[in-house]
């Protein structure tokens, strides 16, 4: 009874930033050119919103502000930072999506923008919110410390590029296509990086705004690395269990397109009992530090990713 209680109150605190993180994309991608702009092309722009407005979970913004939640600072002081990793985030699914990656039609219950529009247009979309990213990191409205700004956004493309999420991409891709067929230990690797390294950024840059020390900012990023792999295991064993009208993208495609999976390797059940265990793993580590109840929404969030139905 008491966790149905703490779960009905983790969606409905998942629902509320989701709104707030929807409104401040919607101010960031409004058609009113900025100071340095002269003009936003009006396309462009439009198959940018349709990737970024109206839809996701929004988990990794939340887990910035709930991050940045445990040294006190209030969700607006998070929300640039946690917009930037969620403009990542979006650019990824559009060229995750494109015939050339995993040629889907169906995101988020709606066409893909190259579908919606053409590939052109979602390769620049997908170009431009990831430069906007770095640009809205980088403004002083972030924060109104330059060093701090630079580090986030460092981190922001670290985990982004080569050895990040772009990186993960690329090795995803390799295994796919039989240029190498990745072991065990090189499926979680591919997975660390194309899903891990962006999720744990988010926990990263809470963490960075709140002035962690290098205790917290360990322990903390063991946490977000953690989740990121439970994360991608549960979006598999999704991909492999559910539906698109659940989904909202389509399923069966891994098992289709021969992925690199861990439920190729160890079966259902096995990749379930793996992301269930690096979920109670993930919590230790959160409750090693001494955060007390301030970090309930960030243990309910973990549950979460093991427990997510979409
Ligand atoms: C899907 O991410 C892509 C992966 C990294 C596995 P999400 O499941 O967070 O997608 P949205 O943002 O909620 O649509
Ligand atoms: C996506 O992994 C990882 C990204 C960096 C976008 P998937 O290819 O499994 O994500 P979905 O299932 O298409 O959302
Ligand atoms: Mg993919
Ligand atoms: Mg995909
Ligand atoms: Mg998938």
């Amino acid at each position: 009874m008491r966790e149905k209680t703490l779960g009905a109150n983790f969606e409905q605190r998942l629902s509320a930033t989701a709104i707030q993180v929807e409104a401040a994309l919607e101010s960031l991608l409004s058609p009113q050119t900025r100071k340095g702009e002269t003009r936003r092309p009006a396309r462009l722009l439009a198959a940018m919103r349709h990737a970024a407005l109206g839809g996701g979970k929004r988990l990794r913004p939340f887990l910035t502000i709930e991050t940045a939640a445990l040294f006190g600072l209030a969700p607006e002081v998070a929300m640039r930072a946690a917009c930037a990793v969620e403009l990542v985030h979006c650019y990824s699914l559009v060229h995750d999506d494109l015939p050339a990656m995993d040629d889907d039609d169906l995101r988020r219950g709606r066409p893909t923008v190259h579908k919606a529009y053409d590939e052109a247009t979602a390769i620049l979309a997908g170009d431009c919110l990831l430069t906007y990213a770095f640009e809205v990191a980088a403004d002083p409205a972030t924060h109104d410390d330059p060093a701090l700004r630079v580090e986030l956004v460092r981190l922001l493309a670290l985990a982004s590029g080569l050895g990040g999420m772009a990186g993960g991409q690329a090795l995803d891709l390799e295994a796919e296509r039989r240029q190498h067929k990745l072991s065990f230990e090189e499926t979680l690797e591919m997975q660390a990086m194309k899903t891990g390294a962006l999720l744990a950024h988010a926990v990263e840059a809470g963490a960075l705004l709140g002035r962690a020390d290098a205790r917290q900012m360990a322990a903390l990023l063991r946490f977000g690395r953690l989740i990121g792999q439970a994360f991608q295991i549960a979006d598999d064993l999704l991909d492999a269990c559910s539906d698109a009208a659940t989904l909202g993208k389509r399923a069966g495609k891994d098992a289709e397109r021969n992925k690199a999976t861990v439920i190729a390797m160890l079966g259902l059940d096995g990749a379930e009992q793996r992301r269930d265990a690096l979920i109670e793993d993930a919590v230790a580590e959160l409750q090693s530090l001494d955060f007390g109840t301030r970090a309930d929404a960030l243990i309910e969030a973990a549950r979460f990713v093991a427990g997510r139905r979409s």
